[in-house]
């Protein structure tokens, strides 16, 4: 028996299905990280892995990046929590508020759904409307409202023109899914119609520009447009999920469509490898965290939230990823994608690559994905696509077990040619 087999018995014992987390599920077992450096990981085996996972793209300097080790030994040193605010804290805020226009004020938390729950209260409080509105199969964390059409499939998901608003979650009220609309991505003139139903009960528009579920493909700049003047007409507010597109250019995703949402939930990366979320947005609306102009309030707290740690983690992370780091990791993104498109060409198995930025998502499928439902995987789909992943592993590469993969500014061409190669490998491995 392998250190991992006899470590996953052991976990059996105390753990729901062995884990902590679905993410790090896999047949038969989960690997076991032993230690991380720079882009390597190493796992109890004692075998490497490139690590193109990142901890699901929160690790942008990959694994103990000096500075934020340093950093973050002194402040531990100095005490990891108090029931106090710290400088650590507003530095922080000062520097994420410096990085966007959108950005006025910003409240911290401690994970991306928090951030998301978060700002679709802030919308509700500032609105005093229950419903809101979100993508077909858009991942934005495990708060209930945003669970709804996570993972639908055809047998469930109703029409294009009317999509079902589908549970994730066995025993979820049936009001939550009442008040979730749920609209087709990339598609305005559907999106807008299923929004004009219910236009007086929307509080927010809750929208990640690059949705990586839906099939990491962006969201088009008519349909952000249209999404963001719509909401302006209907007092609604427009919420950007950036937790993880945040890392596509200095103030995020939204830079790129010239929109300025209301909100924005943030995670992951400006975290600098610790827990963290964070909503930042205009200050009226921003101001129902504090005795609302409006006289609207969201009591809003938590034990760890912008704890010094990660306040440090967090500002050290994006300290080291100004203009130049994130120019530099997105021509990475282009090399990665075109060498990945050409491995495919070379293996010939019906397959693409998606993304932008520092992302990219391999599907087993010849054509790139418009929306969630051309993205959906089927049962036998995912058997191949696990298979494909595994391959990827023994080749010494890891990716999400969607196929997705986010670079660290750690890494270089080197990296890409062994991802390269790992793709075809692994393709024609799949005929
Ligand atoms: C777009 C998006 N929003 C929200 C979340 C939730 O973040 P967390 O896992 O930190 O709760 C995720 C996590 O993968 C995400 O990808």
């Amino acid at each position: 028996m392998t250190r991992s087999e006899a470590l996953f018995q052991k976990a059996l014992n105390y753990l729901p299905a062995g884990v902590s987390r679905d993410t790090v599920l896999r047949s038969p077992h989960p690997f076991y990280a032993s230690r991380g450096h720079g882009c390597i990981v190493t796992d109890i085996e004692g075998r490497d892995f490139i690590d193109f996972a990142n901890n699901m793209a929160s690790l942008i300097h990959g694994h103990a990046f000096p500075p934020i080790i340093d950093a973050v030994s002194t402040q531990m040193r100095r005490g990891t929590c108090f029931t106090f605010g710290t400088e650590a804290e507003v530095d922080f805020a000062e520097h994420m508020c410096a990085r966007s226009p959108a950005f006025e004020k910003i409240r911290f938390m401690n994970s991306g759904t928090e951030a998301v729950m978060a700002a679709i209260k802030a919308a509700r409080a500032f609105t005093g409307r229950p419903k809101i509105a979100k993508v077909e199969g858009a991942y934005h964390g495990a708060y209930d409202y945003v669970e709804i059409s996570q993972t639908p499939g055809p047998d469930c998901w109703g029409s294009q023109e009317a999509p079902n608003a589908v549970p994730l979650a066995a025993g979820t009220p049936q009001g939550v899914a009442d008040d979730v609309i749920v609209i087709p991505f990339n598609n305005p003139e559907v999106a807008l119609h299923l929004l004009n139903c219910h236009a007086g009960s929307i509080a927010g528009v809750l929208i990640d520009p690059i949705p990586h579920r839906v099939g990491l493909i962006p969201a088009e700049l008519a349909f952000i447009h249209q999404l963001r003047d719509w909401t302006r007409v209907h007092r609604a507010l427009l919420v950007f999920d950036e937790v993880i597109t945040f890392r596509t250019e200095v103030g995020g995703a939204q830079t790129r469509y010239d929109v300025k949402p209301d909100l924005t939930a943030l995670g992951k990366a400006i975290g600098g490898g610790f827990p963290v979320g964070a909503v930042a947005g205009n200050s009226d609306v921003m101001a129902v965290f504090a005795a609302g102009e409006h006289g609207l309030r969201l009591p809003q707290s938590g034990t760890f939230s912008a704890n010094p740690i990660t306040m440090t983690a967090g500002r050290v992370a994006m300290q080291h990823f100004g203009s130049d780091a994130v120019a530099r990791l997105n021509r990475l993104g282009d090399l990665a994608r075109t060498s990945i498109s050409e491995a495919i060409q070379l293996s010939g198995v019906p397959a693409c690559v998606t993304g932008t930025g520092s992302m990219f998502r391999v599907h087993l499928q010849a054509e790139a994905p418009r929306n969630y439902r051309e993205a959906f995987v089927d049962a036998d789909g995912k058997k191949r696509l696990a298979r494909f992943v595994d391959s990827m592993l023994d080749a010494g590469i890891m990716l999400t077990n969607t196929c997705t993969g986010m670079l660290s500014t750690v890494m270089g061409r080197a990296q890409i040619d062994q991802l390269a190669n790992g793709v075809l490998t692994s393709l024609r491995r799949l005929t």
